[in-house]
C-alpha cells in the first residue's frame, strides 16, 4: 500500500516506521494544508494529531473515496470538546469524575459550584490544548486563579480531582470491535516525580503495571461508546484512547483522545509485531473481528521505554535553531535510525531538515527490552549520545513502575518472616550458650550479661575483637556446607582474644545474605552456638540481614564480635619478649579464614568433591575445615603458675606469619622463621606446589602454611611448654636482635 500518515511528530514518525517496516510506501505531509492533492496517490489514510481530526480529514477521504482510520470531525468531539465527552460518558454510565461545565467568564459560577463540591478539582479548558488546558491546582489559592484564568479564555470544565495511577488505554476500532494495545504510562509534567506544568508528554512506557484485565476496561470504557455510535449511524473508526485513572474506588475516565497518544504511540507501536497499515484497513472495512489480531495481538518485545528530549522553554516557548548531535543515531531526521539490533529506536518531532531543533517536542528515543529495566537503560542509553542546547529529558521516566505491584515487603527481596523462621532454628542452639549469668538473650533489643563473674579479678579488663569469615564463605554456600562458617568466626575471634590473655565471655553475630533462607541461617548460627558452647561463651545476640542488590544471588557474609575477658597483670605479650626466645608452633586445622580469595580462584577448575594427590579427603572439605580454637590447649598453659611461662602469643591469620609475628615483637626485635622446620600439611604443600612463581614470603603471608598459633616463650621453657601442650608442637624459629625502629620477620 501508498499510506499517508498526517503529522511530522514523534508519534507520526512511529506510525510511518511501522508501515514501512511492514513493506509499505509511506507518505507523510506534516497536516491536512492541501492534501485533497494528495489522496488520489493513496491507498490509506492514517492520520496522527486531533488537529487533522478536527479538520475533518475523515470526510475529506470518505468524499475521494479512500479509506481513513480516524474518526469523522464531529465524533472526534469526544476529544474537542471534554464537555461533550463528559456529557457522553454520563448519559452511558461510564465511571468518571463529578463534573461541571461552565461558559466563559463564569468565575462566580465555578467558585460556588467548586466549593459546594467540597473537594480538590482539575480545571480543564473545554476545547483543544495540545495537553496544555488543564490545571491541577494544589490549593484554594491556586483553585480560585486557575478558574479566573481558564475562565478569561473561554469555556472550561471543573471535575472532581481524582488520585490513583494513570494509565492510557488504546484501541483501534472499527465501528464494532475494538482491539486493545498493551496498557501505556505517559509523564505529562515537564518535571521530574512529576512537577512543573503539564506538557504533550515527556515519555511513557508499556505495559503499564495495572492489575485489571484489559479486556474489562475495554468493555467499561471504549465498548459502550462504540455501540452507542454505532447505534447512532456514526460508527466510530479510527483509534479511542481512553486516559484513565485508577482510583480506590476503581477506574475512572479521565478523558477520550481520538487517535493515538503521543508519545505512547512511540512506546506502544515498536512493541508491536503487527502490519499497522493492514489492521488499520481492516478497521476501516469493518473488519477487525476477523483480522488475526482479533485473537490476540503479537508483540516483538515485552516492554517498551520512550524517553522524550525537548527544547529549552518547554512548555513554553522553545528557543528553536539549536543543532541536534547524535554520536548514537545515524540521523536524527530520519525515524528509527536504529541502533543496537532495533532495539533502541529515534523518531524525531521538533527537528527540521537541517538537523535543527524547530519544536517543543524535539525527539524521543524509545528502547525496546524483556522487561522495562532493559526497555528502559536502551533508551537512557541511546539517549547519552543525543544532545543539543538546553536538552530536557526527564531521568525518570518509568519511576512508578516498581512501587506499582508491590504488596509486600518480602516482594523487595526482604521476607521479614523468614527471618523469624531462622530465629526459631538457632533459639535451641543459641539458649544452650547462655549461662546464668546472661539476662536477657535472644529476642531482645539488646543481650545483657552480668560481669559477676569479673568480680574476683583485681583489675579486669575486657579485651574486644571483630571479624569477618571472609570469601570462604562463598564456597560454603557453594558447596552447601555452611555450618563450619559459623565455627569459623567465633573460633577465629576466640584466639584473637587468647593471644591478649583473654577468655570468652560473650559473642554477637551479624550475617547478612542477597536472598535470606532460614535454614542456612539456623545452620551457621548452630555452628557459631556450639562453637561458643564448647569455650563457655554466651552467644549472647546477633543480627541477619537480608539485602538484595547489595550482596549478589546466593552469596551470604559472617561477621562477629567477641568480648573476652582478662586480669590486667596478665595481658600479654609481656614486657620481657626478648631475643633468644623461641617460637612454638601449633597446627593449624587448614587455612582457617584466610586465603580464600587465591583458593577459590586457584581451584576454580578442579571438582571440589574430588581428591587431589596427596588429600585424603575431597578438596572442598579439606578447604572447609573449620578454623580450631586454640583456647583448651593455651587457657590450662595460662591458668597454670607454676609451669612455663607463655610471654607472647601470635594468632596467625590475615598477612600470615610475617604479618602476625611482628604485633607481638618488641622494637629491634626479629623473629627468624625456619622454613621446613614443621610439617607441611598436604593441602599447603599441593597449594604450594600449584604455585610455582610466588616466594615464599608471598606464600608465607597469604596462608598459615599450618601454622595456626605461635607461643613465644624462654628458651629454658621449651620443653616443658611442649610437653604441658597434649599435641604435636614444633620450634620454628627463635627471637632475635634487629633493627631499632623495627619488627621484622625473616623466613630462612
Ligand atoms: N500523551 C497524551 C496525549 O497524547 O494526549
Amino acid at each position: 500500500m501508498r499510506v499517508l500518515v498526517v503529522g511530522a511528530g514523534g508519534r507520526e514518525h512511529a506510525i510511518a516506521l511501522n508501515c514501512r517496516t511492514s513493506g509499505h510506501e509511506v507518505l507523510m505531509v506534516p497536516d491536512v494544508t492541501g492534501i485533497d492533492g494528495r489522496l488520489s496517490e493513496v491507498d490509506l489514510v492514517i492520520p496522527g494529531p486531533e488537529a487533522a481530526l478536527v479538520a475533518g480529514i475523515a470526510s475529506t477521504c470518505a468524499a475521494a473515496g479512500v479509506p481513513c482510520f480516524g474518526p469523522t470531525a464531529e465524533l472526534a468531539r469526544l476529544e474537542s470538546s471534554k464537555a461533550h465527552a463528559r456529557d457522553v460518558t454520563t448519559r452511558l454510565g461510564i465511571p468518571g469524575p463529578r463534573w461541571s461545565r461552565f461558559d466563559a467568564g463564569q468565575v462566580d459560577e465555578a467558585l460556588d459550584w467548586w466549593r459546594s463540591l467540597g473537594s480538590p478539582v482539575v480545571v480543564k479548558q473545554d476545547g483543544l490544548a495540545a495537553g496544555k488546558g488543564v490545571v491541577v491546582p494544589t490549593d484554594d489559592t491556586s483553585t480560585a486563579e486557575a478558574i479566573t484564568a481558564l475562565a478569561a479564555r473561554g469555556a472550561f470544565l471543573l471535575e472532581e480531582r481524582m488520585s490513583g495511577p494513570e494509565c492510557s488505554l488504546l484501541a483501534l476500532c472499527d465501528g464494532t470491535t475494538a482491539i486493545a494495545l498493551p496498557l501505556a504510562q505517559d509523564h505529562k509534567r515537564i518535571g521530574e516525580g512529576d512537577r512543573g506544568p503539564n506538557t504533550g508528554g515527556m515519555g511513557a512506557y508499556a505495559p503499564a503495571p495495572i492489575d485489571i484485565d484489559v479486556d474489562h476496561l475495554v468493555a467499561t470504557f471504549i465498548t459502550p461508546v462504540l455501540d452507542d455510535l454505532r447505534a447512532a449511524g456514526t460508527p466510530y473508526i479510527g483509534v479511542l484512547y481512553a486516559g484513565l485513572m485508577i482510583t480506590a474506588s476503581g477506574p475512572r475516565l479521565v478523558e477520550y483522545n481520538c487517535r493515538f497518544g503521543d508519545p505512547e504511540a512511540q512506546a506502544v507501536i515498536p512493541m508491536l509485531d503487527v502490519d499497522l497499515a493492514d489492521a488499520a484497513l481492516a478497521a476501516t472495512e469493518g473488519a477487525l473481528a476477523t483480522h488475526p489480531i482479533a485473537t490476540g495481538v503479537p508483540l516483538r518485545a515485552a516492554s517498551s521505554c520512550t524517553v522524550v528530549a525537548a527544547a529549552p522553554g518547554y512548555p513554553g516557548t522553545p528557543a528553536v535553531g539549536a543543532a541536534v548531535l547524535s554520536t548514537t543515531f545515524t540521523s536524527t531526521t530520519v525515524a528509527g535510525s536504529s541502533i543496537d539490533d532495533e532495539l533502541a529506536l529515534l523518531f524525531p518531532a521538533g527537528i527540521d531538515a537541517e538537523g535543527r531543533v524547530s519544536g517543543g517536542r524535539v525527539l524521543a528515543v524509545t528502547g525496546l527490552g524483556d522487561d522495562l529495566g532493559s526497555a528502559r537503560d536502551r533508551a537512557y542509553s541511546a539517549l547519552d549520545g543525543i544532545a543539543f542546547e538546553g536538552m530536557q529529558v526527564r531521568r525518570d521516566i518509568g519511576w512508578r513502575a516498581p512501587g506499582a505491584t508491590m504488596r509486600s515487603y518480602a516482594e523487595s527481596g526482604v521476607d521479614i518472616d523468614e527471618g523469624t523462621r531462622a530465629v526459631d532454628g538457632m533459639r535451641a542452639a543459641v539458649e544452650r550458650t547462655l549461662g546464668s549469668d546472661v539476662l536477657r538473650g535472644v529476642g531482645s533489643f539488646g543481650g545483657v550479661i552480668s560481669l559477676a563473674r569479673l568480680a574476683g579479678l583485681d583489675e579486669p579488663v575486657l579485651v574486644a575483637s571483630t571479624d569477618g569469615v571472609g570469601t570462604k564463605v562463598e564456597l560454603a554456600a557453594r558447596l552447601g556446607r555452611v555450618r563450619g562458617v559459623g565455627a569459623d568466626i567465633v573460633n577465629h575471634c576466640i584466639d584473637d582474644v587468647l593471644v591478649q590473655s583473654a577468655r570468652p565471655l560473650m559473642f554477637l553475630d551479624y550475617i547478612a545474605a542477597s536472598k535470606l533462607d532460614a535454614g542456612l541461617v539456623a545452620e551457621v548460627v548452630s555452628g557459631m552456638a556450639e562453637a561458643c558452647e564448647a569455650a563457655g561463651c554466651a552467644l549472647l545476640g546477633g543480627e541477619t540481614a537480608e539485602m538484595p542488590g547489595v550482596y549478589a544471588d546466593g552469596a551470604f557474609d559472617v561477621a562477629g564480635t567477641l568480648i573476652g575477658y582478662a586480669e590486667r597483670s596478665a595481658l600479654l605479650p609481656t614486657d620481657d619478649v626478648a631475643p633468644g626466645d623461641v617460637l612454638i608452633a601449633l597446627a593449624s586445622s587448614g587455612p582457617h579464614t584466610n586465603g580464600y580469595s587465591l583458593l577459590r580462584r586457584l581451584f576454580q577448575w578442579f571438582p571440589m568433591d574430588a581428591v587431589p594427590l596427596g588429600l585424603d579427603r575431597p578438596l572442598g572439605e579439606a578447604l572447609l575445615e573449620p578454623h580450631r580454637s586454640y583456647l583448651d590447649v593455651i587457657a590450662p598453659l595460662l591458668d597454670d603458675a607454676d609451669g612455663p611461662r607463655i610471654k607472647a602469643l601470635a594468632h596467625i591469620t590475615g598477612g600470615g606469619l610475617p604479618e602476625n609475628l611482628p604485633r607481638v615483637l618488641p622494637d629491634g626485635v626479629d623473629a627468624e622463621v625456619e622454613l621446613g622446620s614443621w610439617p607441611v600439611p598436604p593441602l599447603f604443600a599441593l597449594v604450594r606446589d600449584l604455585l610455582p612463581g610466588m616466594n615464599a614470603h608471598e606464600l608465607h603471608r597469604t596462608l598459615n602454611m599450618g601454622v595456626g598459633m605461635v607461643i613465644v616463650c624462654a628458651e629454658a621453657d621449651a620443653d616443658a611448654m611442649r610437653s604441658a601442650i597434649g599435641e604435636d608442637t614444633w620450634v620454628i624459629g627463635r627471637l632475635v636482635s634487629g633493627r631499632a625502629g623495627h619488627r621484622e620477620v625473616r623466613l630462612r
